[in-house]
């Protein structure tokens, strides 16, 4: 599938990621980052993103259906922006109507979802996430305006963001029906989740997929071009350390970025009953021509009956 090049795309804000990832994953605060707990570093900003929050007030500047800083814990910045970029892909790439039925996995403080709210007009939307106040804000400001759409908790681990989960993802079974969905996607979630559980989290989401539904995955792929990026010093981010199956930022909380061989992406989905339509490969690498800033991976669930 070919790439894009973003250049007439002011809007897209995948090189304001770059700068900003590049410049937290080089150098001392790298450090700083590795050996802070995620909760510890977002109760050391409050204070800051709270006075932000209150001028935003002050001047009249807070926007409905955008929450404050101080809550937003997933993705800081262009929230807006990676909403209406994404709800582009949802169209362009994955042929998202109106009408269907979408699950957002991982889906953090609403950042996909509230621009799904003006475009799902019949349809309906299922968020799910492991952070309880990303949930509450959703169900306080998005629910209570559009009731079709819902979000819900659930307590599976992950290092970085629910360090006390009761439940293993490699474990979990998604709350839905078999064939439930039209569109399942996860936006910088398996970005963050180590080989077991993204081989599960892959079959349950063919389960509940339809056949000839669509997905759309971000990752953080290692191709030939991605290799060099890492290499010479130009990605946003460093994966020098090797796991089984993967590899990440950071020894220490390994799911604060994973990254995989983007060889290994169609055999997963094929072992799934998931179909590889394409991957469109994103700017963290440092590479010139992309679409996002992570890489996206479009798949679609094949048809019951084979041919
Ligand atoms: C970087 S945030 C992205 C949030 C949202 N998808 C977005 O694009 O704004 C990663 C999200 O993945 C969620 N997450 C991590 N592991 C998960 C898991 N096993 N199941 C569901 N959500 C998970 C985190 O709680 C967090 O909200």
């Amino acid at each position: 599938m070919a790439e894009k090049t973003i250049t007439s795309a002011p809007r897209n804000p995948s090189r304001g990621f770059f700068a900003r990832e590049h410049w937290r994953s080089h150098g001392a605060l790298r450090l700083v980052r590795r050996y802070t707990p995620f909760w510890m570093r977002r109760v050391l900003r409050s204070p800051y993103l709270i006075g932000l929050d209150g001028l935003d007030l002050v001047l009249g500047r807070r926007k409905e259906l955008v929450p404050p800083r101080y809550l937003n814990y997933a993705g800081f910045g262009g929230f807006t922006e990676a909403g209406q970029e994404f709800l582009k892909y949802f169209k362009d790439l994955c042929g998202l109507q109106p009408d269907h039925r979408v699950l957002d996995i991982g889906c953090g403080i609403g950042r996909m979802a509230v621009p799904l709210t003006s475009y799902l007009t019949t349809g309906s939307y299922e968020g799910l996430d492991i952070v309880p106040s990303g949930i509450r804000w959703c169900q306080q400001n998005i629910t209570r305006k559009f009731p079709r759409f819902r979000f819900q908790v659930t307590n599976v681990y992950n290092k970085q963001y629910n360090p006390s989960g009761k439940c293993q993802p490699a474990d979990y079974q998604l709350p839905f029906a078999d064939q439930e969905f039209d569109l399942v996607f996860l936006s910088s979630v398996f970005t963050h989740m180590l080989p077991p559980d993204l081989e599960h989290y892959i079959a349950e989401i063919s389960r509940v997929l339809r056949p000839g539904g669509r997905c759309l995955f971000t990752f953080f792929l290692l191709d030939d071009e991605a290799r060099r990026g890492l290499a010479s010093g130009t990605s946003a981010l460093k994966f020098d350390y090797e796991l089984a199956g993967c590899w990440t930022t950071d020894p220490v909380t390994p799911e604060t970025a994973v990254a995989y061989d983007e060889r290994n992406i169609a055999p997963l989905l094929q072992r799934n009953s998931l179909f590889l339509d394409g991957i469109h490969p994103g700017a963290w690498s440092g590479r010139s021509a992309y679409l996002s800033y992570q890489d996206i991976v479009i798949g679609t669930k094949a048809s019951a009956i084979k041919h």
